[in-house]
């Protein structure tokens, strides 16, 4: 299978990097419209570079592509690979606009290339595990989703806020844990240092099947936190997307039924678990994954549709912290 990247920035060259490590896959190129930065990263990875994507496109025999550009870019560049018959797996969010999103996702079909969204949480070990166990039952039906994604602010993120670059992880993680769709957002956001946009969220989400999503997101904190609680009738998951840790705790009421706080609360503390995982890196086993669809021919794990579905919802959510009020979807 033969890869390459347009676009070697903080995410691009971590992807340059591992389609030289993954089994069966060869770097044939790397593009940067800083001819500079795509020969160095061309250079570390013995691949050949260009500063033009487009002549890339046209020199080289492509059969999968990563669209690390900054985000205003996915719609054309993603729009000139799959007019040159090449998969692609493009950054999230997905493009700039909902309309993007949605022609780039018709061209593929039209093009019958695949066509994937970097949503790169669904690949993190700790979140696998979880939605196997979230799916077999064993916390019952799911009250609540809450993410904790905070830490400092990266300077390199200039054109959108934190809503748009950080939520949208826990955004497409909550659809997906949930299996169900955003049927109301209600959000308070603000900006206080370093950004021309939003640096603080605190957002709340409603479900169609009635599970409730909190959002606590930030550009502010001086350390880094990534944590999903995941609350239902017979316990908690906490996951940290950092580690890779899961931990579940028990709710023993089921256990207890004599005693007499549980039978008031309906929830009594049960034992506390931490569960085995096998760490991996979150972008290696995406990239691996999106190799494996295309040999296979099998569907993306993330789909366009689900990267449209996470920037819809982002979008609501800025729109009700500018305008201070609930939104419908
Ligand atoms: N999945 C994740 O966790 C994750 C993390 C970081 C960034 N991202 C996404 O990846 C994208 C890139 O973000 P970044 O932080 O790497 O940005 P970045 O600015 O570090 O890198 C972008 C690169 O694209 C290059 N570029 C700009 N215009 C180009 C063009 N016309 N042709 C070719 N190259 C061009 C720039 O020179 C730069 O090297 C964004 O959409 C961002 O949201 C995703």
């Amino acid at each position: 299978m033969r890869a390459a990247v347009i676009g070697v920035g903080a995410i691009g060259r971590n992807h340059a990097r591992l389609y030289n490590e993954i089994e069966n896959v060869e770097l044939v190129a790397v593009a940067d419209n800083d001819p500079a930065a795509a020969a160095r990263v061309g250079g570390q990875l013995h691949t050949r570079s260009y500063g033009d994507y487009r002549e890339m496109l046209a020199q080289e025999r492509i059969d999968a592509v990563s669209v690390s550009v900054p985000t205003m870019l996915h719609h054309q560049v993603a729009l000139d690979c799959i007019a040159a018959g090449v998969n692609v797996l493009v950054e999230k969010p997905i493009a700039a606009t909902v309309a993007e999103g949605e022609a780039m996702i018709a061209a593929a079909t039209k093009a019958g290339v695949k066509f994937t969204v970097g949503h790169i949480e669904r690949f993190n070990p700790a979140i696998i595990e979880l939605k196997q166990r979230l799916d077999a039952g064993e916390i019952g039906r799911v009250f609540q989703v809450h993410a904790r994604r905070l830490g400092p602010f990266p300077a390199r993120i200039r054109d959108v806020g934190v809503v748009i670059d950080l939520a949208i992880h826990d955004v497409d993680i909550m659809r997906y844990l949930v299996g169900s769709e955003v049927s109301r957002v209600y959000a308070e956001t603000a900006q206080n240092l370093n950004t021309a946009h939003e640096d603080l969220l605190s957002g709340l989400l409603r479900f169609d099947n009635g599970t409730i999503g909190v959002l606590d997101i930030n550009w502010l904190t001086p350390t880094k936190i990534r944590e999903l609680q995941v609350t239902g009738e017979k316990g908690m998951f906490l996951a940290s997307y950092l580690t890779q840790d899961l931990y579940f705790y028990e709710n023993d009421y089921v256990n207890t039924e004599w005693d007499t706080i549980s039978n008031i609360t309906g929830v009594s503390e049960g034992k506390m678990v931490r569960l085995r995982i096998d760490r991996k890196e979150p972008l290696r086993v995406e990239l691996e994954s999106f190799i494996r669809c295309i040999a296979t021919d099998t569907a993306p794990i993330v789909s366009g549709a689900d990267g449209l579905h996470a920037l819809a919802v982002v979008q609501k959510i800025v729109e009700s912290g500018e305008q201070n009020r609930a939104i419908d979807l």
